[in-house]
């Protein structure tokens, strides 16, 4: 039983969380998004400067929150890939200094390893294997999950991902950033048959198409031709029916995709981790699940988006199996989800003395 303090700063949010196995004590999330709105998209030095201006407040409430002290917090995480470098350098340098200081075991994090630990914090009893749909605003992947720490790859995009492409429709649609809650909400008054648009398949060599593998970029240019073409002839922009129907077509690509990966692999149960996750049609067609003897799991709507609660859940399950991390981890990019065992010594004994480097 771990009580791990979380830092996630990988992008546009300052997150710190206290979170005891898959429990969550705090959880504080200082968005950026109002500063980032401005610009139509995050600015990755304002991010970072944003990310010092508010960690400290936000470590120093979310200990609050949980009402704990220093003494009863069992180790100490931050995201460390993958990310936008010098926002993920601001979290980890804090979770690194905070472990020196009160002589704790640090733990680095993959980012998308946290987005599928969001899924334990509403469902406690869970335990792989499942199948993973990871969907945010830059990843959109089918990962089996086979254990903590265990992951295999078994589709993925092939050019934007899910989250991006939401957010590149609505700026084509000169809508707010970030375009998926705005599409989400136009969506709920659209018809979604409106538009008729391309379903984002995969061609193989070899004939026929991907099974699990998407496209995204081709349905995004579909709609900007859409746009160009109702521009062009003076009429007024139909953008809650393109909203539902760009809506309705990810959704169902999204979820045929992670319905025959299940059934495919003999996993029962579909897990959805990212953004994407909070997008009402994506929760809607997969419930189609049921149909097949599967379940479909999704987080609670606030661990959808960037946390550091998902983090700590992932942080704690490290801990206990004894994986910590040196403190001389670097932040990453770009990290593989295969290669999330890298991040961590084999037996906490490796590590002594852990605040050694
Ligand atoms: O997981 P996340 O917070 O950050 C990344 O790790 O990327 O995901 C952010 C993405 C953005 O692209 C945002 O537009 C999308 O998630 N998103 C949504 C919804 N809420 C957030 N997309 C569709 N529907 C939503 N309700
Ligand atoms: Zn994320």
């Amino acid at each position: 039983m771990s009580t791990v303090l979380a830092i996630e700063t990988s992008c546009d949010e300052t997150a710190v969380a206290v979170v005891k196995n898959r429990q969550v004590c705090s959880s504080i999330v200082a968005s950026q998004i109002p500063i980032h709105r401005q610009y139509g998209g995050v600015v990755p030095e304002v991010a970072s400067r944003q990310h010092l201006e508010t960690i400290n407040g936000a470590i120093a409430q979310a200990l609050e929150q949980a009402e704990l002290d220093w003494h009863q917090i069992d180790g100490i995480a931050a995201t460390c890939a993958p990310g936008l470098v010098g926002a993920l350098l601001v979290g980890l340098t804090a979770a690194k200094t905070l472990c020196v200081v009160h002589n704790k075991p640090f733990v680095g994090v993959h980012h998308l390893e946290g987005h599928i630990y969001a899924n334990y914090l509403s469902e406690p009893t869970l335990e792989p294997p499942f199948l993973s749909l990871l969907v945010s605003g830059g990843h959109t992947s089918l990962i089996y999950v086979k254990d903590c720490g265990v992951y295999e790859t078994l589709g993925e995009t092939r050019d934007d991902a899910a989250g991006e492409a939401f957010d590149k429709v609505a700026r084509l649609m000169h809508l707010g950033y970030p375009g998926g809650p705005e599409i989400d909400r136009l969506a709920q008054i659209g018809n979604p048959q409106a538009f008729a648009l391309p379903s984002g398949k995969v061609s193989l060599p070899s004939g026929g198409y991907h099974p699990y593998d998407a496209s995204f970029s081709g349905l995004k240019t579909a709609v900007l031709r859409l746009v160009q073409k109702l521009e062009k002839n003076g009429q007024p922009l139909p953008v809650a029916d393109i909203a539902a129907s760009f809506q309705e077509t990810v959704a169902q690509a999204l979820t045929k995709r992670a319905i025959a990966c299940a059934l495919d692999y003999g996993l029962s149960t579909i897990t959805v981790g990212g953004g994407v996750a909070a997008n009402s049609g994506l929760r809607k067609h997969l419930q189609a699940a049921t149909a097949h003897n599967l379940r479909a799991i999704f987080p609670p709507l606030k661990f959808c988006t960037d946390n550091a609660a998902m983090i700590g859940c992932a942080a704690s399950d490290h801990l206990n199996r004894g994986h910590i991390s040196p403190l001389n981890l670097a932040v990453q990019s770009r990290l593989a989800l295969s290669q999330v065992m890298e991040l961590y010594q084999n037996q906490i004994e490796d590590a002594s003395p852990h605040f050694s480097y």
